[in-house]
């Protein structure tokens, strides 16, 4: 049995009087890929803000490699292990690639030459513009540097937000092979994705979120099989 790095233990949490996620409990183990997916305002960017310490749970417990985290800090989060790749990027559009690559190692730790190149090594197009503004790449090569930013904390946990959000098809296919590549270098991951068909694809499993509730779970394989999901996120015409 791997170990279970990350656990999350019937899990609320509320904007005000929003109710966004009703006990939700949800593991990744060490060397998975594992797909949360749901449709918009299911509550998947409020589980990973959760998760690396952004939102205050009203109730619930996380657990990551073995600490409870539940009210740790962002920083605390990271140090432990565990990066989070935004919804929307969010790098810093003024400073230049080198230098967000920089913020994302670890908090009050210089970075190490050794992360920057394994980042430049994944992603070649950034060595290319290692002195360009952020705010000036494409949207596929900002997804890049926001991986690329969670990965100098050489987490053993990375939570990815939609990574293929809005970009063109050949670069989707770029980053999710960029994906599978920094798992198969002993990363664990956790996807949120609209795009079920690529998330249950290269997830080994999967859970399906609905309006604040996990709804289903199970081997990715066997969720893309199953009629509901087939209806719901694979866009097929159901029968009823
Ligand atoms: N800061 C906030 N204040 C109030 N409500 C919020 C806030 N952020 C999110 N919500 C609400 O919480 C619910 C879950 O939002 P969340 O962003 O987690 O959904 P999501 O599954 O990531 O959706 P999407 O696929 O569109 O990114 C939504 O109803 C949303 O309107
Ligand atoms: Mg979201």
């Amino acid at each position: 049995m791997s170990e279970t790095l990350l656990a999350v233990e019937s899990l609320d949490v509320h904007y005000g009087a929003i109710h966004a996620l009703r006990q939700v409990s949800f593991e990744a183990k060490a060397g998975e890929i594992v797909s949360l997916i749901g449709s918009n305002g299911a509550g998947k960017s409020t589980l990973l803000r959760a998760i690396s310490g952004l939102l205050r749970p009203s109730g619930g417990r996380i657990r990551l490699r073995g600490a409870d985290v539940t009210r740790a800090a962002p920083e605390a989060i990271v140090a432990l292990g565990c990066s989070h790749v935004p919804e929307g990027r969010r790098i810093f559009a003024n400073l230049t690639v080198l230098e967000n690559l920089q913020m994302g190692a670890w908090p009050g730790r210089a970075p190490e030459a050794a992360g920057i190149e394994r980042v430049l090594t994944l992603f070649p197009r950034l060595k290319e513009r290692l002195t360009q503004a952020g705010g000036t790449l494409s949207g596929g090569e900002q997804q890049m540097l926001a991986i690329g930013r969670a990965l100098m904390a050489a987490p053993a946990v990375l939570l990815l937000d939609e990574p293929s959000l809005g970009l063109a098809p050949l670069l989707v296919r770029q980053i999710f092979e960029i994906v599978r590549e920094i798992h198969a270098q002993g990363t664990t991951v956790v996807l949120v994705e609209q795009n079920a068909h690529q998330a249950l694809r290269i997830a080994g499993r999967a859970y399906v979120l609905e309006t604040g509730s996990l709804v289903l779970s199970g081997p990715a394989d066997e969720l893309a099989r199953d009629p509901r999901v087939r209806r719901a996120y694979l866009g097929e015409a159901g029968s009823g």
